[in-house]
């Protein structure tokens, strides 16, 4: 594993050896059991969205690490002036050990792996978010003990969260059922990959999806790039909402995950979340763990 670009790149093995070093790295934390083991290495953070829990757990992470983040704004840099990405990867591979980038286009994050010579980590697209999914994965099986068998059921947009979640879950055997409304369903690729598992379904009744989930999942019902379609989606995604009706059809031991930041009364409930909030904030914590991981995979020696 050279890159964390998107899920379907990664090997289901590749995946658990993840969510057993973000588990080991996760316990050293609480033990204060240090483990710098990128000591010296430098990781260049470049956002061109916003983001509360991708910049802070990366750079406390590298930090942990014993390494440093730099956090690169997008409309700093001269790639906010036109500067081509494949010129920017061949510059930074240069001062760096390793690039995380949120961006728009899934195709940008390739080509600044495919022109540079350090790993590039994904941290959201328009298509995936494989950070977030790492750390969904983890904290199901915190709180579930394993992940085969198990299933899960997202309410809302086919969107990145969509994408990632549907690839990382069944590549690591659990049983998929997505919920979305028609014209809002995920990316043809994922579709295509997700059409040789019988343990997926895409459905368009928010209830049927639910039914005895193990696992219930939302996300806003308008992404970051999409705020001029907010009025539109309010319309298309009623009912499309994680409540406590819903979760009647689920297992009553559900879990309620939220890859935050979550609009309460529109995607799920304030109660829902409230209710919840226990394993929807360790979700977030887990973001730190499960990118350290990556980083030691990525940016390490072998461990
Ligand atoms: N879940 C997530 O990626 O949060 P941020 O947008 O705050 O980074
Ligand atoms: N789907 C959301 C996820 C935010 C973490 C977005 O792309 O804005």
């Amino acid at each position: 594993m050279k890159h964390l670009l998107k899920l379907l790149d990664l090997t289901t093995e590749e995946i658990i050896e993840i969510l057993n070093l973000a588990d080991q790295l996760k316990y050293e934390k609480k033990h204060s059991i240090p483990h710098e083991v990128l000591k010296g290495k430098t990781l260049g953070m470049i956002f061109e969205k916003a983001s509360t829990r991708t910049r802070v757990s990366f750079e406390a992470g590298i930090y942990q690490l014993g390494g440093h983040g730099l956090f690169l704004s997008s409309q700093e840099l001269q790639i906010g002036r036109g500067e081509p990405i494949q010129d920017t990867a061949r510059v930074m591979s240069r001062y760096l050990d390793g690039i995380m980038i949120r961006t728009y286009k899934q195709d940008d994050v390739e080509k600044l792996a495919q022109y540079g010579e350090i790993p590039v980590i994904n941290g959201l697209t328009d298509f995936s978010h494989p950070c977030q999914v790492l750390a969904d994965l983890m904290t199901i099986r915190e709180y579930k003990n394993k992940l085969e068998g198990l299933k899960l059921c997202y309410i809302g947009d086919g969107n990145n969260m969509a994408n990632s979640l549907t690839v990382g879950c069944l590549k690591v055997g659990m049983d998929v059922s997505l919920a979305c409304p028609s014209g809002y369903h995920p990316d043809q690729k994922v579709l295509d990959f997700a059409a040789d598992y019988n343990n997926f379904e895409l459905l368009s009744e928010p209830v049927k999806a639910a039914r005895d989930a193990d696992v219930v999942i939302t996300d806003v019902w308008a992404s970051m790039g999409m705020e001029s379609e907010v009025n539109d989606r309010r319309q298309a995604f009623k009912g499309y909402q994680v409540s406590h009706d819903l979760l009647k059809h689920a297992k009553p031991d559900a879990i309620v995950l939220h890859c935050l930041p979550a609009k309460r009364e529109e995607e799920i409930t304030a109660a829902v979340m409230e209710e919840h909030a226990n394993v929807i904030f360790d979700e977030a914590e887990n973001r730190l763990h499960a990118q350290k991981a990556v980083m030691v995979k990525l940016m390490g020696n072998e461990r």
